[in-house]
């Protein structure tokens, strides 16, 4: 039904009919009438809404930022109100802003500062409970690997985890084994292995796989939620798998480079091309990988993906020119999640649209308590919209990208699922590949703790599987007596003495 009045009255009052205030959208009514302040309004007209769980035909009618109504025909056509922007998305996908869960931006790393910026950094240095409680901070990332830099060992896991169930936060690990990975190096530099190539071949799968059901074991210990950051081999993955099958709490990410590229250019002729390879986990020479974690990601053994953007230029790189210890870690993603994800994912057929939403932008909100403000596309969600073309193509280039690096691991990739405009918070910030925005227009959204998506399972187990004591008539036999502690003539040659009654 066309709602053309309901449009000329102020936009608050629309709200969707029967779902509830994030339910799938329906069809909107009245509600009671709201001032008409100064509003900005937006319509996206005629594209098909894409969420994890539906998609529909549906006009999204945005006001102040907000989404206020989804459904059909909500402007027929030449009829738009003064001050109301139309964006036409007739035979394009309407889809929830991507959540990228895993950047680093400026970040002081291996000597160097990898160079994509946020615009506006956030520095925490406070404790956990405080982040977590004051500032809203959800979730910690801890270190299995970089050994003498950021590593922690299991007893200081198993604390940083405690405490991260204590405060309803989520623990993210960087699963490698550090102290193998670093006798590792020393080995392949002593065979006078020195180039990129090293950096792969002193951490095999196993380095991987290995800390990571280490993690999962620790996490399982203290029934804390945990979540794998890049995960980035077949190995580590099905471990993630087994262990989701086996009921524990735990999330695999991987990032667009370990689903769109594979480590066989560590082994590159050309040095530069090599080393702007390297990150940690490595890229994996086995050419299956790819393909492999997308079909985990399609069949929810892995839940989210983000891209671990942590970027340096060629001069950096060049830092580990005579030994591959030294070159900064980390590569491109945050600009090309999505198109690889698209183009990998759903136009080889491994997943369908809204598959694809879940695992770029709702797993991720449902997971560090966004949801559904974040991650979805209903009434009362913020607008964060990408109007997406399934079919059109673009070529990948570090030539034509908008990042600061000089160099994309995904240089002539071309990729289906192209975005044709970015609504963040109401405001177009992207259009026509021209980007409107200035320093500052990000926000930090303050999270709670205890997203229910992840603990509601942790608690219960709680309350039903703690171990209870088996009750016994006391023992009341011989003990034997220790003359002193810990000398091994004592623990030999214990006197025995007869137990009172
Ligand atoms: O190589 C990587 N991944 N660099 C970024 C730091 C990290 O480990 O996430
Ligand atoms: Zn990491
Ligand atoms: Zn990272």
């Amino acid at each position: 039904m066309p709602l053309l009045p309901a449009l000329r009255r102020p936009a608050a009052e629309l709200i969707n009919s029967d779902a509830g205030p994030w339910g799938c959208p329906r069809a909107p009514r009245r509600k009671a009438p709201l001032t008409m302040a100064a509003r900005s309004l937006l319509l996206i007209r005629g594209g098909r809404v894409v969420n994890d769980d539906c998609s529909q035909e549906a006009d999204v009618l945005v006001e102040d930022g907000v989404v206020r109504a989804v459904g059909r025909h909500l402007l027929p056509p030449g009829d738009a109100p003064a001050g109301l922007r139309v964006l036409d998305a007739a035979s394009k996908l309407v889809l929830p802003g991507g959540i990228d869960t895993h950047t680093h931006m400026q970040f002081p790393f291996m000597g160097s500062r990898s160079v994509d910026d946020f615009h506006l950094g956030t520095k925490v240095k406070e404790e956990m409970k405080i982040l977590t409680q004051d500032k809203g901070v959800n979730s910690f990332k801890m270190f299995m690997a970089y050994k003498d830099m950021y590593m922690v060992r299991d007893v200081e896991l198993y604390e940083a985890f405690s405490r991260c169930k204590e405060i309803g936060a989520i623990a993210q690990v960087h699963a490698e084994n550090g102290d193998l990975i670093a006798e590792g190096a020393k080995k392949m530099l002593a065979l006078g292995i020195t180039g990129p190539e090293g950096h792969e071949l002193c951490r095999p799968e196993a380095v991987e796989a290995e800390a990571t059901l280490r993690a999962i074991t620790i996490a399982s210990a203290v029934n804390c939620p945990l979540y794998i950051v890049h995960v980035m081999s077949k190995s580590a993955a099905k471990v993630v798998a087994d262990a989701r099958r086996d009921g524990k709490v735990v999330y695999g990410e991987p990032i667009a480079a370990g689903l769109g590229t594979d480590g066989t250019h560590h082994w590159d002729r050309e040095w530069l091309h090599a080393a702007h390879h390297v990150m940690g986990p490595p890229l994996r020479p086995d050419p299956s990988t790819p393909d492999f974690l997308m079909n985990l990601l399609a069949n929810d053994d892995l839940t989210t993906t983000g891209s671990d953007n942590c970027t340096f230029n060629s001069c950096q790189k060049a830092l580990g020119k005579d030994d591959f210890t030294k070159i900064p870690n980390g590569v491109n993603g945050v600009e090309d999640r999505m198109s690889i994800i698209w183009e990998k994912g759903v136009h080889s057929g491994k997943m369908d649209e809204n598959r694809f939403v879940a695992v770029t932008s709702t797993n991720a909100a449902k997971i560090f308590n966004l949801y559904p403000r974040k991650g979805r596309i209903a009434v009362g969600s913020d607008a964060d919209i990408v109007i997406w073309d399934p079919k059109a193509t673009r070529t990948i280039s570090a030539k034509t990208h908008h990042q600061a690096v000089n160099f994309n691991i995904f240089e002539g990739m071309v990729c289906h699922g192209v975005p044709l405009v970015t609504i963040s918070r109401g405001k177009v910030v992207y259009e026509a590949g021209v980007f409107s925005v200035s320093a500052g227009d990000g926000k930090f959204i303050p999270r709670k703790p205890f997203a229910e998506y992840i603990y509601k399972r942790i608690k219960q187990r709680d309350q039903t599987c703690t171990p209870t004591p088996v009750k016994r008539e006391p023992y009341k036999g011989e003990v034997v007596t220790l003359t002193s502690r810990g000398t091994k003539e004592d623990s030999t040659h214990g006197t025995r003495k007869q137990a009172q009654p």
